[in-house]
């Protein structure tokens, strides 16, 4: 790419958990300038862009992506050189109870998002449109659900179980589809189950951690024998940037967490690790429960990392260990952060 000016970055999606990492992780490590949409619904949190808001090289848009007037004005304010999609609908619980929001902003959104690109795109000069990526956040969900052996990678079926995972695996067609029929520079990354700071109290660790320190009941769905394959969001972060920067366009790639746990194991290990932080409340495992399985819950995620560490020399950095670790410690050492959380899934749907 012979352009040498900084990237200019629309990221949506950019006050949720992934988001605010990749804000955060790439004004320190790039002189890029971002644009952050989010529309700040119960779970995009003004608290996860404290430490950005004042970035000069940071503007934030609170903007609905299924807005196509909104995000036509954007891309012609801000001409982006490049797209990073993770706005969503997230949660597969909720996603259960009201798939119709999924729809609208895992489907429609997409679809807005991709066509107001497309016409951004069809402004750039030869340099712009070289310089130009899109990039889909999808997730490991939309290719089903595993037995004990074997990964997903690439060339997997799509083959989607909850209403969640079907939307994502709506988004990534159309992407494709984008890709195929108009020529926009897509690319796509699956990603398996992120944790760190920043995640809202209704998935898995943090809620496990906030129900346990206030000595409520930690549910376990089924015998808890479900297998998930984690990866810390800063090695997400780095990934994405790697995918954005020198992926290959139209390509896809997995984003291998590396660390396969079960999640009685997993909650185990994080009452464990709060036994040896808060004794006084030990043993937090009194506090399991199983309670009935999730409908159509899948038994178990993996992916191959190998494409993205052959291509692009991507491997996940962070030791799970040491790294739920350091998140336990983030969440008690952030009570600010997590009351605001907890405000705001206040306000979510029913
Ligand atoms: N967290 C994971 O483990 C994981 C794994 C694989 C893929 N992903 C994907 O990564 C992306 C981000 O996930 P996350 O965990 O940060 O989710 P999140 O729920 O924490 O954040 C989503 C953000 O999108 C915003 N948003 C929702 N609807 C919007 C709309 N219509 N317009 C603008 N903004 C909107 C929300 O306000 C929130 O800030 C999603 O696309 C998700 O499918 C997440």
């Amino acid at each position: 790419m012979s352009d040498n000016r900084p990237r200019r970055v629309l990221v949506t999606g950019c006050a949720g958990f992934i988001g605010s990492t990749v804000i955060a992780q790439w004004l320190r490590d790039t002189d890029w300038q971002l644009i952050g949409v989010d529309i700040l619904g119960y779970a995009g949190l003004r608290a996860s862009l404290a430490e950005v808001i004042d970035d000069p090289r940071f503007t934030l848009r609170v903007v609905d992506v299924a807005d196509g007037a909104a995000m036509a004005e954007i891309f012609s304010r801000q001409r982006p050189d490049a797209v990073v999609h993770l706005a969503a609908e997230s949660h597969v619980d909720r996603s259960l109870s009201g798939p119709a929001a999924f729809i609208q902003t895992n489907l429609v959104g997409m679809a807005v998002l991709l066509d107001a690109a497309r016409s951004h795109y069809e402004t750039l000069d030869g340099n712009g449109r070289a310089r130009f990526r899109f990039l889909n956040v999808s997730t490991d969900e939309v290719f089903g659900a595993l037995g004990p052996t074997g990964r997903f990678d690439e060339a997997s079926r799509h083959a989607p179980n909850s209403p969640y995972s079907a939307t994502k695996a709506g988004a990534d067609h159309l992407a494709r589809a984008w890709h195929r029929s108009y020529g926009l520079p897509v690319l796509t990354t699956y990603s398996p189950n992120n944790y760190g700071p920043r995640q809202l109290p209704e998935k898995l660790i943090p809620r496990m951690l906030v129900a346990a320190l206030a000595g409520e009941p930690l549910p376990i769905y089924g015998d808890g024998s479900q297998v998930r394959d984690w990866l810390h969001v800063d090695d997400h972060a780095v990934a994405l940037r790697a995918v954005l920067e020198r992926g290959r366009i139209g390509e896809t790639y997995c984003v291998g967490g590396g660390h396969e746990c079960a999640n009685l194991a997993l909650v185990q290990r994080l009452c464990a690790l709060l036994d040896a932080r808060r004794p006084e409340q030990a043993p937090h495992a009194r506090l399991m429960r199983f309670v009935a399985d999730r409908p159509g819950h899948d038994w178990r995620y993996a992916l191959d990392g190998s494409k993205l560490e052959a291509e692009l020399g991507w491997r996940a950095q962070r030791r799970f260990d040491s790294a739920l670790a350091d998140t336990v410690d983030w969440y008690l050492a952030n009570p600010d952060w997590l009351a605001a959380a907890q405000r705001a899934l206040a306000t979510a749907p029913a």
